[in-house]
């Protein structure tokens, strides 16, 4: 399948009232409203004492931000039931759900219209998420001005794209089949591709003090993982508290947990139109290698090719 064609499936198919169209910025995939807030984000004014937490999407983000968030307050569970959107902001979500359409911005619950804004001028520290590949960060960071905490969490390519086609046909107003979103993102037509490059961006930072995790690892051992987290950040822990906050960020607890749902955008992307899979949850499976239930042997072999040509030499496994 020709790359014309697969724009022209991708915008058949994955278009929504949220959704014009895709732009290349920097040679990353991108909604084209992008456009609209890149000077806002390369001038960002980024402080010393910000933490970012940085990822392809459908890595581990929320997971991450959970547990960063709660180790830097206190394991205040209490103030944890806040959405974690409003605590955590997204730095860039206006540009994945963007409208001028006054009718549909009605329902916009305060969290992704100018999220630059927001996220600017939430209190410091600031806690800030963002997907974006290290080439389209703030020039601040970029330069090495500013030396925020980084915290990038990686997954297997392969879980990351079954997640983020169930991901798509949740949040995204994606109407395709699993057929054709795997071609769509081995072939750098969705946002924030490609993948494997966009982590490399942040991966060959991590001497420059960006501190690297997996979600394999998170699996394999989360209460390792949370204290290479709580001890990167300067902020020595319990063992109790280790134990309270293994307990709340577990799969089954965070399940429940709406804070953690993006449930207030949700409604406002199925207002906007922008829901497809009416009977899904953010929270889906939670599974390491669960990918082979939609990924056939074939593509499976596919990926593999890709991932082994892509990750040659750089030392990164994923
Ligand atoms: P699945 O779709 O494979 O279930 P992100 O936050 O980057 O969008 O990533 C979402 C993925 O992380 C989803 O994967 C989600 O289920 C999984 N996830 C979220 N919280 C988790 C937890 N506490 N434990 C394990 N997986 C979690």
């Amino acid at each position: 399948m020709d790359a014309l064609n697969l724009d022209q499936l991708r915008d058949t198919y994955g278009l929504s009232p949220i959704r014009r169209g895709y732009q290349i910025f920097e040679g990353y995939t991108m909604p084209e409203s992008f456009r609209h807030m890149r000077k806002a984000i390369e001038d960002f004014k980024v402080y010393d004492d910000d933490i970012w937490v940085t990822s392809y999407p459908k890595c581990g983000t929320t997971w991450t931000q959970e547990i960063v968030w709660n180790i830097c307050n206190n394991f205040d569970f209490t103030s944890a039931q806040i959405d974690l959107d409003i605590r955590f902001p997204f730095l860039e979500y206006e540009t994945c759900f963007y409208t001028e359409d006054k009718n549909l911005l009605q329902y916009e619950p305060g969290i992704v219209h100018k999220s630059v804004e927001i996220a600017a001028n939430k209190s410091r520290p600031r806690f800030i998420k963002t997907h974006l590949p290290w080439e389209l960060l703030p020039m601040e960071i970029q330069s090495f001005k500013k030396r925020p905490k980084i915290i990038h969490v990686a997954r297997n390519p392969k879980d990351v794209c079954v997640s983020y086609f169930h991901h798509n046909r949740l949040m995204e107003g994606f109407t395709g089949d699993f057929n054709l979103f795997w071609k769509l993102f081995y072939n750098n037509k969705l946002n924030y591709t490609p993948m494997l490059r966009n982590v490399l961006s942040y991966w060959e930072h991590r001497t420059d003090g960006v501190l690297f995790i997996k979600y394999e690892d998170m699996k394999s051992d989360i209460s390792k993982v949370i204290t290479q987290i709580a001890k990167y950040l300067n902020r020595p822990m319990s063992e109790e508290q280790l134990k309270m906050l293994q307990h709340h960020v577990s799969f089954e607890v965070m399940k429940d947990n709406t804070s953690t749902h993006h449930a207030p955008v949700l409604d406002y992307l199925r207002k906007c139109g922008a829901v497809v899979d009416n009977d899904g949850c953010f929270m889906r499976s939670g599974k390491s290698g669960g990918y082979k239930s939609l990924m056939n042997d074939e593509v499976e072999e596919i990926f593999d090719k890709w991932m082994e040509q892509q990750l040659q030499n750089t030392g990164l496994v994923l």
